[in-house]
């Protein structure tokens, strides 16, 4: 059987649980630990797919919650897959729906036989379970699918999240039986759990059984204090087999990056470049800038001294805080393609720290800077 996923650890750092690897996927190889752009309507938002490679960035997120309602992934799949539909021919990962649905609050109802829904663009009602979500996922095409799964809220009950984490077991097998295309398209498996150092080891004992090529974290990031993120990620990590990729779900700021890292995650996605872009803010190596503000509006001097990207290299910080001002479409791209650039460099710098086995040295010189300290 062909394998959709192949997965390498290459060096192992000596001082974290940082790991080096290769990852390969039949769209396109690429080297971990990585940070995925995240596309939910088929596009990183504002950036042409020629952008996303100049940038360098191997591999996106997308959302099957989202292009199911619209355009509705029938139409992507008569349009050859999602890759061919946005013209992206390097890999694609898609979250299975779960954390969409879940956000929705009041507009939807779970059951066992998955969560009924109502869409956020008109009110429709809708339906979707375990089959339901990789069916979606088979149809647009992804090489790594994301199993159908809740997260649940911070903070929920012991008793909740253990109910919880059960039934997004149960999803996950029947996600898995469900796959129509195990030879080209990944499926992971998601650690749920909440904060309970039990529960998180029961849900990846029973996920680690089903032998998924890849496990990500999920249920993080969900308003928790930063400490116990990092204290559960300690202990969850250790459960999942060292020779599959971990992914983090949803978690991107450069704290959380580097202590990933050194915690031994080998994936990341987050909004959080592109979202603070729109409203004016870039990401650099002395910190958050916020171009928005009147600091800069005589501020001749690119976004980061420090950064060779395009847009450093022909845009100054003035001009641009000019184009948000004035509420111009290029701010918000210009910022979101340095926001991008800044996340996929630092963690190629940090994939250098780790084969030269100094990542602990090079998160004290970033931080220094970073925080000013
Ligand atoms: N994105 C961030 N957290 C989660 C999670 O727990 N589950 C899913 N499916 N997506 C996520
Ligand atoms: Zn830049």
């Amino acid at each position: 059987m062909q394998k959709p996923l192949e997965f390498e650890v290459i060096k192992n750092c000596t001082h974290s649980k940082a790991r080096y690897g290769k990852l390969k996927t039949l769209h396109n190889e690429f080297e971990t630990p990585i940070f995925m752009p995240v596309g939910t309507n088929a596009t990183v938002k504002s950036m042409s797919v020629d952008e996303l490679k100049e940038i360098n960035a191997q591999i996106i997120l997308s959302n099957t919650y989202h292009l199911y309602l619209r355009p509705s992934d029938l139409i992507v799949k008569k349009a050859g897959g999602l890759h061919k539909f946005m013209n992206w021919g390097r890999s694609i990962l898609t979250d299975s729906g779960g954390f969409q649905v879940f956000s929705l609050g009041d507009l939807r109802k779970i059951k066992e036989e998955g969560v009924y829904f109502r869409s956020h663009l008109d009110g429709s009602k809708h339906f979707m379970g375990p089959e339901e979500s990789i069916a979606i996922q088979n149809n647009l095409g992804s090489d790594i699918m994301m199993s159908f799964d809740e997260c649940a809220p911070y903070p929920a009950s012991y008793e909740y999240i253990k109910d919880s984490y059960k039934r997004t077991s149960r999803w996950a097998k029947r996600g898995q039986i469900a796959n129509k295309n195990p030879e080209t398209q990944a499926l992971f498996g998601i650690i749920q759990g909440g904060m309970y150092q039990d529960l998180r080891y029961e849900s990846a004992n029973e996920l680690v059984e089903m032998d998924f090529l890849g496990y990500s974290i999920g249920g993080l990031s969900v308003g928790e204090p930063k400490p116990l993120m990092y204290e559960v990620l300690d202990y969850t990590v250790d459960l999942i087999p060292k020779e599959k990729p971990r992914y983090l779900m949803g978690v991107g700021s450069p704290d959380d990056l580097f202590e990933g890292v050194i915690r031994g995650i080998d994936m990341f996605d987050c909004v959080l470049p592109t979202r603070i872009a729109r409203n004016g803010t870039a990401m650099t190596s002395n910190g958050k800038v916020v171009v928005r503000n009147a600091t800069y509006q005589e501020d001749f001097t690119p976004l980061d001294e420090e950064c060779d990207c395009h847009v450093c290299r022909n845009y100054s910080r003035a001009y641009i805080r000019h184009l948000i001002k004035a509420n111009e479409i290029l701010g918000a791209r210009l910022i979101t393609y340095h926001n991008l650039y800044f996340l996929i460099n630092l963690m190629k710098n940090i994939r250098t720290a780790i084969k030269e086995d100094r990542l602990l040295q090079y998160k004290k010189d970033f931080f220094a800077k970073y925080y000013k300290i």
